[in-house]
């Protein structure tokens, strides 16, 4: 089978069977995100990358119950394993959902990373409530993307951050109720609100802000770590919660909830169907190739990236 490893070579490897709750995926769409372009750049030997795909299952292995071969299907899948920019690939069952049937591949293959990310920091990490405000540092990026999208679905009010013309039309064109800048100072922008989604690469710079920002007893979370150590002062002094989100936690340490990812894909696929939540693919190149998977690293790596940018097509 085709595959593109980390130096955007393109490789023949043999065809992997299915075991245990493992699915054999024919890719046909993939994602690219920041998590890539990290990994590619702590790889030794030869690496395949891509934690994004759409396609179909090829084969099963013996104790797979959610799935059958012919079924269309999403997922991110586990940076512990070899990633799906190859033709072919194993990932486990219980982190998997069904493709949203009104979407075509490349739309869905937009989704799965940045949806687990923004679902499980919401719902499973802060707990939101609806009726409550939430800012969103980051609202054009691809976890802001769906991520503003899934919070007014909650019921929640929503600040978005942007700083340029084009990012400030997406986040509105989202459903973003407010947007601020965040090249400026963000408290003298935004009054105290419920929670604070810090969706960008950027914890440190936006830390003193944040706990500014947050109200009494609210929630903040974080989807990257700290390289500086964080002050507490504030946010013990407002009793606020400090939730860390990363969605690579359930695969990697095969927690028994892990099939928590396959129903909350399946419910965000669910809510793309009924209209309520729609696919944040901005950008596409074709094929799935070493030379437009270089293009697509450059682009998610320049920091510019608005919604999601998807490769289609062997
Ligand atoms: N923990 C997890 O599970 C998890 C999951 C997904 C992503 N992440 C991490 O989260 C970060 C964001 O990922 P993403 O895919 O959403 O990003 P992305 O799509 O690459 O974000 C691009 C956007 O970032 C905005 N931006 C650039 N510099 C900024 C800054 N200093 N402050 C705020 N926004 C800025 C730009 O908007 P403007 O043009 O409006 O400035 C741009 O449109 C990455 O570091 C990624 O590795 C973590």
């Amino acid at each position: 089978m085709k595959a593109v490893d980390h130096n955007f070579a393109e490789v023949e490897l043999p065809k992997p069977s299915p075991s245990g709750h493992d699915l054999l995926v024919r890719v046909t769409a993939v994602s690219v995100n920041p998590v890539d372009y990290k990994q590619r750049k702590q790889a030794t030997g030869s690496r395949i990358l891509g934690w994004d795909a759409a396609g179909t299952v090829e084969a099963v292995g013996d104790e797979v119950t959610l799935f059958q071969p012919g079924d269309q299907v999403y997922y991110a899948g586990d940076v512990t394993r070899p990633g799906c920019n190859s033709e072919f690939h194993l990932v486990d069952e219980r982190i998997v959902g069904r493709k949203p049937s009104s979407l075509g591949f490349a739309e869905a293959a937009a989704l799965p990373l940045t949806s687990i990310t923004a679902w499980e920091a919401f719902f499973d990490r802060m707990k939101v409530q609806g009726g409550r405000r939430m800012l969103i540092i980051n609202g054009a990026g691809g976890v802001g993307s769906i991520g503003i999208q899934l919070a007014r679905h909650a019921g929640l009010n929503v600040i978005a951050t942007a700083s340029r013309p084009e990012s400030i039309a997406w986040v509105k064109s989202l459903g973003a109720d407010d947007v601020v800048d965040h090249r400026k100072p963000l408290p003298a922008q935004v009054k105290p609100v419920d929670y604070v989604a810090n969706f960008s690469g950027d914890l440190d710079s936006y830390w003193e802000a944040m706990t500014e920002i947050v109200a009494p007893q609210g929630a903040l979370v974080a989807i990257v770590g700290n390289t500086k150590p964080l002050a507490m002062e504030t946010v013990r002094a407002k009793s606020a919660t400090l939730c860390w989100e990363l969605m690579f936690t359930r695969p990697r340490f095969k927690t028994p909830d892990m099939i928590e990812q396959h129903k909350l894909l399946n419910q965000v696929a669910d809510l793309v169907d009924a209209g309520k939540l729609r696919s944040t693919l901005k950008e596409r190149l074709s094929p799935i190739n070493g030379a437009n998977l270089q293009k697509a690293h450059a682009k998610v790596e320049s920091g510019t990236m608005i919604g999601k940018l998807v490769l289609t097509g062997w």
